[in-house]
């Protein structure tokens, strides 16, 4: 499928974004607590003169408010191989710079090779989690976080230290 014209808006229709998250996954589909909690956009292209929905992305701030939680991202089957993820990736930050949150950070699943080639292009870097929310070392996946500002890490160790280290990305590790 060519993508001609794409737009990306953000969309607060939890229904589309869960359809859209049926066709790109086929399991593990989102909670409705997941859905609440984040923040979603879609993006849609223009195909016989009216735009569809073929992609979807999230984000969730954390940290005091300076971090963003990449959360799902997903592309139905049709529309891949257009490297639209990054896109995802790329509008989802320039609404954190928006907001003034100074980290980005995400997880994928060690064999998902497409998401993480998306990720690394845009400039994500891998992590150690020590433990993850539920005490235990996470073994499937691996973290990925990127700061979005030069010259405001202060601001992130000044979150940490108000915060649950379990409720943000790095702990004492992020270097
Ligand atoms: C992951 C996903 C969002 C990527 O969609 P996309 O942006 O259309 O991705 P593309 O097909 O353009 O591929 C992205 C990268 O993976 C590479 N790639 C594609 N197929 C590949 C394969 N079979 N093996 C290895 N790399 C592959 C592409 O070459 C590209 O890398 P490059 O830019 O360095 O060349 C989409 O595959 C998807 O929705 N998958 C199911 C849901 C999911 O896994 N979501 C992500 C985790 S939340």
């Amino acid at each position: 499928m060519s993508l001609p014209q794409i737009r990306i808006r953000q969309t607060d229709d939890l229904e589309l974004v869960a359809d859209l998250d049926r066709q790109a996954f086929d399991d593990c589909w989102l909670t409705e607590e997941e859905l609440h909690a984040a923040t979603w956009w879609i993006a849609e292209v223009r195909q016989d003169g009216a735009w569809q929905p073929v992609a979807y992305t999230g984000l969730e701030v954390k940290g005091n408010g300076y971090w963003v939680f990449l959360a799902r991202s997903g592309v139905i089957p049709e529309a891949r191989g257009s490297r639209l993820q990054r896109r995802l990736i790329a509008v989802r930050e320039r609404w954190a710079r928006a907001h003034g949150c100074t980290l980005a950070y995400t997880y994928v699943h060690w064999c998902n090779t497409r998401s993480m080639r998306s990720l690394v292009h845009c400039g994500y870097v891998p992590y150690r989690w020590e433990v993850d929310t539920n005490g235990k070392v996470p073994t499937r996946f691996i973290y990925l976080s990127k700061t979005l500002s030069s010259g405001k890490k202060q601001d992130v160790e000044r979150s940490c230290e108000g915060g649950s280290p379990a409720a943000g990305p790095h702990g004492e590790a992020y270097t």
